[in-house]
């Protein structure tokens, strides 16, 4: 597949169930409840790819903030990813925002190793951000990347 940023549309609630199937397929019980994909839908930017994955994300100060991402389990490895976070980067830039940053899991090493590949890097652990545990941790990492 070739990645191009045209695949790229911006989401609104009507995309509900595109979200809710990305979220249900990559963590199932413990995805977002459906109040939780409305809110993001309804307050925060969300950009989806080919309906195959999304980026949520909103504005706070001099930074964007990403709330979540997800490419459907099929899809991943092929470039989604990456050119979400990256149309992303492009909005918070045109936006005059200096950096971006978000939240992951402590032990989800793959997401880490994705963000890390993108430039971002951990800035510190945050205890406990979590409410429910997933693979015995709480703990998310806050990580950061500084737009040029
Ligand atoms: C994390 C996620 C969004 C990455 O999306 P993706 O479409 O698979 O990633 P891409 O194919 O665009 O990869 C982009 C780069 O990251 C690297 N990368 C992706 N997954 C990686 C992994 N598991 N380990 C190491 N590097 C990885 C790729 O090698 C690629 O580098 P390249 O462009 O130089 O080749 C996706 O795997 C996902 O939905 N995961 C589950 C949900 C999740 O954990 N979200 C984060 C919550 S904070």
């Amino acid at each position: 597949m070739l990645i191009s940023e045209r695949m790229i549309r911006e989401g609104t609630i009507k995309d509900f169930d595109i979200i809710k199937r990305i979220e249900k397929r990559l963590f199932g019980r413990f995805s977002y409840m459906d109040e939780e994909i409305r809110e993001m839908l309804n307050s925060s930017i969300t950009l989806i790819f080919d309906d195959k994955g999304y980026i949520s994300f909103f504005f706070e100060d001099d930074s964007c903030h990403v709330e979540s991402i997800g490419v459907l389990p099929g899809e991943k490895g092929k470039g989604i990813g990456r050119a979400l976070m990256e149309s992303m980067e492009k909005i918070c830039r045109e936006s005059g925002k200096k950096k971006v940053v978000l939240e992951v899991r402590e032990k989800n090493f793959r997401a880490i190793a994705f963000y890390e590949k993108l430039g971002y890097r951990r800035v510190r652990l945050i205890e406990n951000y979590y409410i429910i545990k997933y693979r015995g941790s709480r703990n998310a990492y806050l990580m950061e990347k500084y737009l040029s």
